[in-house]
């Protein structure tokens, strides 16, 4: 998806460093069968005995990742995060509470859709605070831009949804604009969906009186660009 002129390339994210927990730091040296390798095509359907697949871009803690997927067992959930505190937490997570129908991927969610998944393969994508990258130089940084709208347009099936949400009004702006311009998507913005539990980096907006957006987009039957 990046120009192959364009080196470094323009990450959605910023490297953290963070702590690790001894719980965090043994999930993730123990061969985890639900932790899997972000460099691989992932075939899905065997993957997931065959249930339809959401995939969630940059789960955070995975707190409310794994509720939603426990919440839903007949879908089969891949949660993708560069945040190593963050997957290792939430492998333990899938130990802990059983959870069967959800798997992870440490990695950039841009390159795993791009190397790892088919097109046309996921029931839908979701993407809950994507970072909001403030400032004007920035805005190529954020997850909704065109060439990543049209990444995720070619691997979600026709009637497949995307589900944002978040807290930055300017970005909730943008997200509006832009999508309104992409004829692979049709929606806007949405009532908080019953299903979203709260995030931890909405707890954080709410804190700090922000107003959350939450959209729904659904995936039209025009092929992407
Ligand atoms: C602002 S946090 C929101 C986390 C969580 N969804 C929440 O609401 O609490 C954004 C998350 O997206 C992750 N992220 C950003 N770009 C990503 C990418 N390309 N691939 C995977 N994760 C990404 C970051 O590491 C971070 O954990």
């Amino acid at each position: 998806m990046q120009a192959e002129s364009e080196h470094p390339p323009i990450r959605t994210f910023k490297p953290r460093r963070g702590r690790i927990t001894a719980r965090q730091s043994l999930a993730l040296e123990v061969s985890s069968p639900f932790l899997l390798d972000a460099n691989q095509p992932l075939d899905l359907p065997t993957l997931f005995g065959g249930k339809r697949v959401i995939v969630e871009i940059g789960f955070g803690t995975g707190i409310t990742t794994a509720a939603m997927a426990t919440a839903q067992p007949d879908i089969g959930f891949l949660a993708i995060d560069v945040h190593t505190p963050g997957v290792g937490d939430l492998v333990a997570r899938i130990h802990e509470e059983n959870i069967a129908n959800l798997f992870v991927i440490e990695g950039d969610a841009i390159t795993v859709l791009e190397s790892c998944i088919a097109p046309n393969s996921l029931l839908g994508i979701r993407s809950f605070f994507p970072d909001p990258w403030p400032k004007a130089r920035h805005h190529k940084r954020r997850l909704v831009q065109p060439a990543r709208i049209q990444l995720m347009a070619s691997r979600v099936v026709a009637g497949g949804t995307w589900d944002l949400a978040t807290d930055w009004l300017p970005y909730a702006e943008h997200i509006a604009e832009i999508m309104a311009m992409q004829p692979e998507w049709v929606g806007g913005p949405v009532d908080r969906p019953d299903w979203r539990p709260i995030t931890h980096y909405e707890a954080i907006g709410l804190s700090n009186d922000r107003v959350i957006t939450d959209f729904r987009y659904v995936r039209t039957g025009i092929a992407p660009m």
